[in-house]
């Protein structure tokens, strides 16, 4: 238990320093109030940070350990993953990216927006979590050995995933089931548009869990089987076949390669488009301009088009958690780097051909503290 950790004297605890190891013998370590919520924790930490856009600018430091805020709690990072919005975030591109994140530099500093790790320092009005507790969720730093998450943007780990597949859920898993959501699939044929990307593999299955009728994936003929077996009923191969060819009820579009007028002849007279991603993302505003067209276009009619930006809103974290733990959805990863490799990771999301999620283990990679033993029960597919 991790607990036993904060309960044992100074000297047992791994990543104390040693100016903390000899003030907390004095009697008057730091933070000066160690308790069980507030345990005390190291001067600093390895992470992964960028001081300008562009993926050269990428590189490992020593940064301070953060304390948690008020309504704040600090996780001791497991793991995080690998997504197209953290290469848009390093590059800096679309340019509409900077007016969140910075116009000159990166306004954080520190990479990575995912993670599942153990709680380990609650912030002040903090009631809903307890220092131990195994946890997932968005932050903004989760390419470190510590990150600090809002209360309201985590939850409780599933129990029959391990750190690193949990890590891959926040941003693709949630993404996928608000997309399911809005394409409203019970009993309906659904077709998933990059079947085996990050967002699609998991689209497939929460389809499947959520009542869909019919389930079909597009995808290249190299990925047909993985997209098979992660249940989908029909594989439509795009090198040789068209999914807009055949009618559906919803159209989970994952990559954003199809005209508005193509996808109106490929839907039922009721059907919905769900956007979830765009190919057009260059320029000062990427794919802003047609999404916009696109909220006029699609009002007339009894088609409907639907495009979400993540919302982070914790009930996601708390439904994909529960999909998870009833065995109907998994993680797939088709590699887990080290932080000390992340760059070779930012050029294979930018080929955009990587197959369900890259993974980052941030707990094992050299130089870094290994965790605490967790809720985690390690079930690996
Ligand atoms: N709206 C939101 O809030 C939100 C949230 C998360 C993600 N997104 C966006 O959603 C999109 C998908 O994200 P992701 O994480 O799934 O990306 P990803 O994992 O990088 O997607 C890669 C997958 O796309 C497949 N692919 C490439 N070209 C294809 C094509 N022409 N037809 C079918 N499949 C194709 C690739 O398969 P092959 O190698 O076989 O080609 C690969 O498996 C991105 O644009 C991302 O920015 C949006």
């Amino acid at each position: 238990m991790v607990y036993a950790v904060y309960l044992t004297p100074a000297r047992e605890d791994p990543f104390m320093t040693s100016h903390q190891l000899a003030t907390t013998a004095q009697g008057h370590g730091d933070p000066t109030e160690a308790t069980l919520d507030n345990p005390p924790s190291p001067d600093s930490m390895t992470a992964v940070v960028q001081h300008a856009y562009g993926l050269d600018a990428i590189e490992n430091s020593e940064r301070p350990v953060p304390t948690a805020g008020p309504g704040q709690l600090r996780i001791k990072v497991a793991a995080s993953a690998l997504n197209p919005m953290d290469w848009h975030l390093a590059t800096g591109t679309p340019g509409i990216v900077r007016l969140a994140e910075g116009f000159r530099r990166p306004k954080h500093q520190i990479l990575g927006r995912e993670v599942c790790g153990v709680v380990d320092q609650l912030g002040s009005g903090v009631d809903d979590f307890e220092v131990g507790q195994s946890v997932f969720g968005w932050v903004t730093g989760a390419f470190a050995e510590y990150t600090i998450a809002k209360a309201n943007r985590i939850w409780l780990a599933p129990t029959t995933m391990t750190e690193v597949e949990c890590a891959a859920l926040p941003i693709a898993g949630t993404a996928a089931l608000e997309a399911i959501e809005l394409g409203d699939v019970r009993g309906q044929r659904v077709i998933v548009n990059g079947a085996s990307g990050g967002v699609g593999h998991y689209a497939v299955q929460i389809a499947k869990a959520r009542g869909a009728a019919w389930v079909a994936g597009v995808c290249s003929s190299g990925n047909a089987d993985f997209v098979r077996g992660l249940g989908a009923d029909q594989i439509v191969e795009y090198e040789s076949a068209d999914f807009t060819a055949e009618r559906w009820d919803a159209i989970i579009d994952c990559i954003g390669n199809r005209s508005g007028s193509e996808i109106r002849g490929a839907l039922v007279d009721d059907g919905r488009w769900v956007v979830v991603g765009d190919q057009n993302t260059s320029g000062l505003l990427g794919p802003l301009p047609r999404l916009l067209a696109r909220l006029v276009r699609w009002r007339f009619g009894s088609q409907s088009c639907h495009w979400f930006v993540q919302g982070e809103e914790v009930r996601y974290l708390e439904e994909i958690a529960s999909l998870v733990d009833e065995g109907l959805v998994r993680s797939h990863l088709s590699d887990t780097l080290s932080i000390g490799d992340l760059r070779s990771g930012y050029d294979r999301i930018e080929s955009g051909h990587t197959v369900g999620k890259l993974a980052v283990d941030v707990a094992s990679a050299p130089g870094v503290a290994s965790n605490e033993p967790s809720n985690d029960v390690g079930v690996t597919p």
